[in-house]
């Protein structure tokens, strides 16, 4: 074989045991002539397989990986292999959003009688990674730098929401303290710029509450960790998509959850403010009107219209109001339905691979490995047993590098597929302002594909589509192999 001439190259396999590894052996058995670059590591089922594995091992500079189970329906666990082949599908559609060539990476089933085809995957596969190339290495990159163009109309008319019905929600709230625990909203913080989470537990803290573009946070964040107890929060319509994800995954109880619900018209992108407000020492005053907030500085005047100075998730924001609320107020500007990319993910569609791999060379380079995008996401609910944090087993290095940076983000990205709301929150708290966001809107548009334009956060009933399967997949297919 052609293949076989020439330098191997890192190919890595993961069969189950059960079927693929079989057909591997049937090969061996029977004198087959197969590459040698495969490096075979045994699984017990399709299932077993964490998309982790497939990532630690490209990150770690494998040129390519295969992945291979039982045939469908004959899964040794009945269903090992269907929960695999989503996940597995999703992981192919996201390799290419870093700058890595999507062909690196197939699956593909073979049975233990199955000789014959396994030489033939192998083969195949061996060819393929040998016009490819050896992997390019994200270190050699050079660095790109570029910024998203933030030029959009928005879905909905943006303002400050300074007609909301702050006293009615106040009195809501009030009435129906006694008998939740506490209610989640958000007060000033240490000047009239910053609001912070405010934890209600008293009418003297509901006195506290303040509604406007500077409501940031999305307090959904706070929930899994208060299970058990009452609790009521108060949402924008992006906040309770998160509230309704927690409770499809059954992270909250929805009879523990009052969800106060106001009609929101934008949050402001406080990295980009703070940056126009330079080093000020102190704020004289803010003034709001509809359209936005005018902040009095020792430094001078600055104007912050919403229709310029808004979150990127605002513009093509579709769900201003709660999807799912006890108490309603206020009135919503109509929604106009247009299909739109977001900025940053617009940009990275008009890259190409190694555009890419320079474009995450540059982000990475300056990320501080902070984890405030785990912290601040309200889907990140194992945290404290975070692939990142853990030694046993040791899936990431203390090496400050951009490979292990954009390795964790992967990770973070892939634990978020099909659950991922949009709420921009991992972005928002980056110290650094990297567009980490795009990675999950990579990744909710792949779902959304695959199935039937799932999204995140909308159906309380809905089943996430990464923990479900359909025996025959309506878009996913089964790849020709001569
Ligand atoms: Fe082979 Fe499940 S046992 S894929």
């Amino acid at each position: 074989m052609s293949t076989l001439k020439g330098k191997e190259l890192r190919i890595v396999g993961f069969l189950c045991n059960w079927c693929s590894y079989g057909g591997a052996d049937t090969a061996g058995v029977a004198r087959a002539t197969q590459p040698t670059d495969l490096r075979i590591i045994r699984v017990p089922c399709s299932g077993r397989i964490d998309p982790l594995f497939i990532l630690r091992a490209l990150f770690n500079g494998a040129d390519g990986v295969l992945v291979s189970g039982c045939h469908p329906n004959d899964c040794h666990y009945s269903e090992g292999n269907f929960y695999a082949r989503r996940r597995l599908e999703v992981l192919k559609q996201f390799l290419p959003v870093l700058g890595i060539d999507d062909r690196r990476f197939e699956y593909t089933w073979v049975s233990a009688s199955e000789g014959q085809r396994w030489k033939e995957v192998v083969t195949t596969f061996t060819e393929r990674i040998h016009a490819l190339g050896p992997a390019p290495v994200l270190e050699d990159a050079q660095a790109l730098f570029r910024v998203a163009d933030m030029t959009l109309s928005p879905l909905h008319a943006l303002g400050t929401g300074i007609q909301a019905p702050l006293e009615e929600l106040k009195s809501a709230i009030k009435s129906r303290l006694p008998e939740l625990d506490c209610v989640l909203g958000w007060q000033q913080g240490h000047d009239a710029i910053h609001s912070v989470p405010l934890f209600m537990r008293s009418p003297e803290d509901v006195d506290k509450l303040v509604w406007g573009p500077l409501n940031v946070n999305n307090l959904a964040v706070y929930l899994p960790s208060l299970k058990g107890k009452k609790t009521g929060i108060v949402v924008k319509g992006c906040d309770s998509r998160s509230v309704v994800e927690l409770l499809q995954e059954n992270l909250i109880k929805r009879d523990d959850v009052v969800i106060f619900s106001m009609p929101c018209e934008g949050t402001l992108d406080m990295a980009r403010v703070m940056q126009k407000l330079g080093s000020y020492k102190t704020i004289s005053q803010t003034d709001s009107d509809d359209k936005g907030i005018t902040v009095t500085t020792d430094t001078g005047k600055h104007r912050f219209d919403m229709s310029l100075w808004a979150q990127g998730k605002c513009y093509g924001c579709a769900t201003p109001g709660a999807l799912l609320a006890d108490v309603r107020l206020g009135t919503l500007h109509p929604v106009t339905p247009a299909p739109t990319t977001p900025p940053e993910l617009a940009m990275l569609d008009a890259m190409s691979l190694e555009e890419r791999r320079s474009f995450w060379k540059a982000q990475m380079d300056r990320c501080l490995r902070c984890y405030a995008c785990r912290n601040a996401c309200p889907m990140c609910v194992c945290r404290d047993y975070c692939v990142s944090d853990s030694r046993d087993p040791h899936w990431m290095t203390q090496d400050d590098s951009a490979n292990e940076k954009l390795f964790f983000q992967t990770i973070h990205a892939m634990h978020l597929a099909g659950r991922c709301t949009g709420c921009g929150e991992c972005q928002r708290a980056c110290p650094v302002g990297i567009p980490i966001l795009a990675l999950r809107q990579h990744i909710a548009r792949a779902v959304g594909t695959l199935f039937d334009g799932y999204q995140a956060g909308i159906q309380p009933k809905a089943t996430p589509p990464l923990l479900g399967f359909e025996v025959q997949e309506k878009n996913i297919h089964e790849r020709e192999w001569k």
